[in-house]
């Protein structure tokens, strides 16, 4: 098989299990990377899923492509300004070509946990910045949940020192490269469904990610352990294409809005149970998972957090006065 015709092959199979659609129905393909169960975006968009096809039966059909299936985040924000895809749940990690405002959420120790995150999201600040990348085609919807980030190695990692010198995967994001290279790291930005088989071969040594995450892709089978250091988040923004958004029916509009925002309600307050019994399913999978003192934490965060000062300028400082403001 050609690499395109093994792609065509995986979009068929893919989309062989999901409910056929019905001839009228408005077709919306949702395609994520991750898991679909024990993982905050898997369960929701499984959740959305089925409550669209249940309550909009005959109007609207949704079908989710999970695990990299149909596009990986890189490819995704393209295929829906082609048409190809209507909805995609990528890290807000992921925006850089569209906009640079989404930098504040990867600046490290930025938010103490993921109620601060909500709570900015909820603020006037977080609202404005679902509509920041309307004029290049794209509207936020909603924003949901994962967690916090942990680091992981082929090696301990306890004072960030111990990072020097070595590779570690991170998302399509600037400031995650500056953040890696100010423990010493030399980072190299990669596609989520290759960093499994990248740690496993040591083209890189490392990654930074959610519980869910790396129990979810198994990154902890391939890796010497992982410390608990909270240092940042990963936060989905649910996008569309404003094209597509425009096209509905203003009813039909109202109705899946209505759906998406009791969902997002109802899984973003789970996502913290969710993380919490992934790492113990880590944990009794026979994972090592190193917690760091008070100190050795304090070192995490002066190495760190100069990071901010070179992107304050992108991010606004007026933003970031905010985010520590909610934070306190
Ligand atoms: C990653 O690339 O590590 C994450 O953004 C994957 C995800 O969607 O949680």
């Amino acid at each position: 098989l050609t690499a395109t015709a093994a792609a065509l092959a995986m979009t068929v199979s893919a989309g062989a299990v999901q409910a056929a659609c019905d001839e009228g129905e408005i077709v919306v393909k949702f395609s994520h990377v991750t898991n679909t169960d024990k993982h905050p975006k898997g369960i929701a968009a499984t959740l959305l899923e089925k409550r669209v096809n249940e309550e909009m039966n005959g109007t609207m059909c949704l079908e989710v492509y999970p695990n990299s299936t149909l596009y990986n985040d890189n490819k995704v924000l393209e295929a829906m300004l082609q048409g190809d895809v209507q909805l995609a749940a990528p890290s807000l990690s992921k925006f850089e070509k569209f906009t640079k405002q989404f930098r504040l959420f990867d600046l490290p120790f930025m938010f103490k946990n993921i109620d601060a995150v909500d709570a900015f999201q909820a603020s006037d600040n977080g609202q404005a910045m679902l509509d920041s990348m309307q004029r290049r085609g794209l509207q936020g919807l909603a924003y949901w949940h994962n967690g916090m980030k942990q680091m992981s190695a082929n090696k301990p990692l306890v004072e960030p020192t111990d990072a020097n010198g070595l590779k570690f995967r991170v998302q399509s994001s600037d400031v995650l490269v500056a953040q890696m290279e100010a423990i010493g790291g030399s980072p190299q930005k990669m596609a989520f469904s290759e960093v499994y088989g990248a740690l496993q071969q040591g083209v890189v040594d490392g990654q930074e990610n959610t519980w869910s995450n790396i129990y979810g892709k198994k990154f902890f089978e391939v890796q010497d352990g992982i410390t608990e250091t909270n240092h940042g988040i990963i936060d989905y923004l649910v996008v569309t294409s404003v094209d597509w958004l425009d096209s509905l029916e203003p009813e039909v509009r109202d109705q899946f809005l209505t759906i998406l925002s009791e969902v997002t309600e109802a899984r973003n307050s789970e996502s913290a149970k969710v993380n919490a019994a992934a790492k113990q399913a880590i944990i009794d999978a026979g994972g090592t998972v190193r917690q760091l003192s008070a100190e050795q934490r304090q070192s995490w965060v002066d190495t760190m957090k100069p990071v901010w000062a070179q992107f304050a300028g992108d991010v606004g400082q007026d933003k970031i006065d905010a985010a520590q403001a909610i934070n306190a």
